[in-house]
Parts: structure tokens; C-alpha cells; sequence
């Protein structure tokens, strides 16, 4: 078979392992395979390229990707469709593997679901938003580093008995300040899925800190950490804070850090490698079976979608992938009802 392969979106750590693994595998079983440079937009300039094992040797534990990135407004349009069909018939590929996030999925089902090319999509995002995927390939990454940075934080707030607020990536969904907040020992988790407007959180994190710095307290510091999607500006509700201070917590500073892109990049995990060389075989394997607008889950709960040979990995149809992406992005999903109230069991027993 001749096939291509994209990365597209925010970069996420573990792309390049998967990228190595389509081409040793798809060569290795006599395929010929195109990687494509800069996501969408380079597939609508025809920016393309063979991959030969010489390109991908030592790239499985390099952050980024190695064919690049963007995030392409025409590819999305009826003229960007039409070209983007056009590229790929010249090229006279049958399957295009799309790595990438919620909205890489969103265009790779636009392109596939007339069936006129086998599209087959690899879950590929830090902010772990991906339907009908425990983990999407980046995650496992992104909260090392949330957790190694908050580490750092911590020890110099401890020096100086302060508060810290920490901003985390995530876009629209909470999962990496849930998960790295925990593994960091945070005194307080704010995520966008709780709804709660800014003069409640205010509130919440007056008590945190009330309690906290409490006289006799052991508590040497108090760290915050704050989801994206939470729309109230770190800034806004360190200033808003330190206008109580005087009576909240008297003698004690609170900062705010927002980690940015520090969170996206750096080494992928031995976890990110894996799921991506697991996905990724499994893609080369459901190209020659012929599947079609579909995306390979990694842990799928619920045992949703069809079982690989690969315990781990699941077939599911790209627009189940968009739907269930859209019910845990509105709150609507079991399972984002499921990780609120999870969170919501132990929340009082953070700041202790
Ligand atoms: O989707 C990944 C992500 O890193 C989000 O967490 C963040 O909101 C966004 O991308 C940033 O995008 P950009 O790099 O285009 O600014």
C-alpha cells in the first residue's frame, strides 16, 4: 500500500514515536510511506515527502514532531477539501494516518467520511480532550512536567511561607490540573467543568489560604493549581486574593506562574512512547485491513469500539470519537461526571 502520515494541532511529546513506528512497521511490511510536513497546510501545498528509515532513526524520545505542525483554517473549507482530495489522488495514497487533537479529528472525519480514502486517526493532544481515549499520546508528558515545575515552585514557596497559582494548558478541559495537582500535593484544583464563577473561586481560596495560614498551622505553603479553561486570569485572582491578605493570612505573598508552553514540549514519557508506537502499529495494521474514518482508542473505558490484537487499543468510528469529544467538553459525558466527582470526594482533604 502506498500511505501517509500527518501530525497536526498543538504538538504533543510521543508524536515522533509514533510517526518512527509507521514507517518502520508500514516499510518493514512492504509499504511505501509519505509523511506529510506541517499538518494540513502542508498536505494543501503538497509539501510531502518519503520517509526512508535513515529519517526516523533516534526520534522516538524527541519532543515536538519531526514533520511539523500548524493549524490550517483552509483545510476545513469546501476548497480546502477539494485540494486536500487532489493532493492526495496525485500522490496515489489509499490510507492517511492523521496524528493529532480533537480538532485534527474534527477535518480528519470531514475528509474520510466519503470514503474516497481510508483516513485513520491517532489520539495526539496534551489536553487529554479526546473522546473514546483514557489517554491521548502528550498526556503523560505534560503532567510530568506540570508535576516537576509545581515541585520547583514548591520548594522555593516553602522558603518563603508563600501561595502560589499555577496555570496549566488543557484548553477547555481540567484533566492535567486534576491529575498533575494531585501528584503535586496541591492545596486546591480549579477546573473550568466546575462552572464556578470567579467571586467563588475567590471565596474558595480565601478559605484554602485562611485555613492554611491559620496560626499553629504546619502549613508552609499553599499552592493553586489553576486549568485554562478556568477563564479568570491567574493574575486577576492572585489580585483579587492579596486584597484579603492582611486578614486572611497576614505576612504571607501569593505569585502566580502560568507554565504555557513549557507544558507541551521537552521528552515524551516511556509512557507517551509506547502509546504512541502501540497506536501507531495498530493504524498500519487497520490501513491494510481497510478501515475507514476511524480513530485507535488507548484504554477506551466502557469497552467501547471494536478489540486490535492489541489489548490496550480499540477501533472506534471517527464521529463517535467527535461526539463523545463534544459531551465531555459540555459536561455531558459520564465519564467527565465521573472525574469531577471523584475530585469533588477528596477536594476538602487537599489543604490539610
Ligand atoms: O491543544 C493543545 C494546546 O497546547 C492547549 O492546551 C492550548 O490551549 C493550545 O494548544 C495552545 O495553542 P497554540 O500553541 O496554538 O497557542
Amino acid at each position: 500500500m502506498r500511505m501517509a502520515v500527518l501530525t497536526s494541532g498543538g504538538d504533543a511529546p510521543g508524536m515522533n514515536a509514533a510517526i518512527r513506528t509507521i514507517a518502520v512497521a508500514g516499510i518493514n511490511r512492504g509499504h511505501t510511506i509519505f509523511g506529510i510536513r506541517r499538518g494540513y497546510q502542508g498536505l494543501l501545498e503538497g509539501d510531502v515527502t518519503e520517509l526512508r528509515l535513515a529519517d526516523i532513526e533516534g526520534i522516538t524520545h524527541v519532543g515536538g514532531t519531526i514533520l511539523g505542525s500548524s493549524r490550517s483554517a483552509e483545510f476545513p473549507t469546501p476548497e480546502g477539501q477539494a485540494r486536500a482530495k487532489a493532493r492526495l489522488r496525485d500522490l496515489d495514497v489509499q490510507a492517511l494516518l492523521v496524528i493529532g487533537g480533537n480538532g485534527s479529528l474534527a477535518g480528519a472525519h470531514l475528509l474520510g467520511e466519503d470514503r474516497s480514502i481510508q483516513v485513520i486517526g491517532l489520539p495526539a493532544s496534551i489536553d487529554n480532550d479526546i473522546g473514546h481515549s483514557g489517554l491521548s499520546i502528550g498526556v503523560d508528558t505534560a503532567c510530568n512536567t506540570i508535576v516537576e515545575a509545581c515541585d520547583r515552585i514548591s520548594d522555593t514557596a516553602r522558603a518563603h511561607r508563600r501561595a502560589f497559582v499555577v496555570e496549566v494548558m488543557g484548553r477547555r478541559c481540567g484533566f492535567l490540573a486534576m491529575r498533575a495537582g494531585l501528584a503535586a500535593e496541591a492545596d486546591a484544583i480549579l477546573y473550568g467543568e466546575s462552572g464556578l464563577d470567579e467571586d467563588a473561586l475567590v471565596a474558595q481560596l480565601r478559605e484554602v489560604l485562611r485555613r492554611a495560614f491559620a496560626p499553629g498551622s504546619h502549613k508552609r505553603r499553599v499552592l493553586i493549581v489553576k486549568s485554562e479553561g478556568v477563564t479568570v486570569p491567574a493574575a486577576r485572582l492572585v489580585k483579587r486574593l492579596s486584597e484579603h491578605l492582611v486578614t486572611d493570612a497576614p505576612g504571607v505573598d501569593v505569585r502566580e506562574t502560568v507554565l504555557g508552553h513549557v507544558v507541551r514540549g521537552g521528552n515524551p514519557s516511556a509512557l507517551d512512547r509506547v502509546i504512541g508506537q502501540r497506536l501507531a502499529y495498530a493504524s498500519v495494521i487497520a490501513a491494510e485491513a481497510g478501515a475507514h474514518d476511524i480513530m485507535l482508542g488507548w484504554e477506551v473505558q466502557g469497552g467501547f469500539g471494536a478489540e486490535t490484537a492489541d489489548p490496550s487499543v480499540r477501533v472506534i468510528p471517527l464521529a463517535e470519537v467527535l461526539a463523545e469529544t463534544e459531551r465531555q467538553l459540555d459536561g455531558t459525558s459520564p465519564i467527565v461526571k465521573k472525574r469531577m466527582e471523584l475530585l469533588r470526594q477528596v477536594e476538602h482533604l487537599l489543604a490539610l
